[in-house]
């Protein structure tokens, strides 16, 4: 493949109505593509999955795996909005991750469908610390599977008052720092001729 748009695919770790990891997803969405990107928002609930153990993808992978494993090697990185569950990400997050690293229906590696792309990521929380921990937790995860997470990340912490609907942060200057998060992840990009 060969585009100069960069090409970022984007979730919130949270299956829940009113979310507001969504709601925020949403507002860094819009960062990246005001700064030149095309983003491909999913709902992580269209792609239900078990938690992995061996013998579910022994008895034949889960066609959701494939389908995200697809979504993951069209784009040149991702964008993760992330609740904090007691001091870490959730597992629906960390499970995603592993399914999507296991081997491609062609028997490529499923890390590779990693390696070498660039992610930007955010958190939101009701508590005051909106949820910063999972970042360090989640930004560790993601570099192991080979990404290059840029260093720019915002946790919006008392996300009830500050994020009432989706892609609206009433605190511009979070939203300002959300939007910034975005374009460092195409500038990485577009300077390093990354795309796909
Ligand atoms: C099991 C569990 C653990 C939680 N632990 C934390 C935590 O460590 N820090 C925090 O800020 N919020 C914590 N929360 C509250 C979440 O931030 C809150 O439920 C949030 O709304 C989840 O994100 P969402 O709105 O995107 O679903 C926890 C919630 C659950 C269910």
């Amino acid at each position: 493949m060969s585009a100069s748009v960069p090409r970022l695919l984007a979730f919130a770790g949270s299956l829940r109505q009113g979310s507001f990891n969504r709601r925020l997803i949403h507002v860094l969405a819009e960062g990246a593509r005001n700064a030149g990107a095309e983003v491909t928002l999913v709902e992580l609930r269209d792609y239900p999955l078990p938690v992995y153990y061996g013998d579910i993808e022994a008895a034949g992978m889960p066609e959701a795996v494939r389908q995200l494993q697809r979504l993951m090697g069209e784009h040149d990185g991702l964008l993760i909005s992330t609740p904090e569950y007691n001091g870490s990400m959730p597992a629906l997050v960390k499970n995603t991750l592993d399914w999507i690293s296991r081997p491609t229906a062609e028997g490529g590696s499923g890390v590779g469908l990693f390696q070498d792309k660039v992610a930007g990521i955010v958190s939101a929380s009701p508590g005051p610390l909106g949820g910063l921990r999972s970042l360090l937790v989640l930004r560790d995860a993601l570099a192991k599977l080979g990404l290059l997470v840029v260093p720019q990340q915002v946790a919006v912490g008392q996300a009830s008052d500050k994020l009432p609907d989706y892609g609206v942060l009433a605190d511009d200057r979070q939203k300002t720092q959300v939007h910034g998060v975005g374009a460092a992840v195409v500038r990485h990009l577009t300077r390093a001729g990354a795309t796909t």
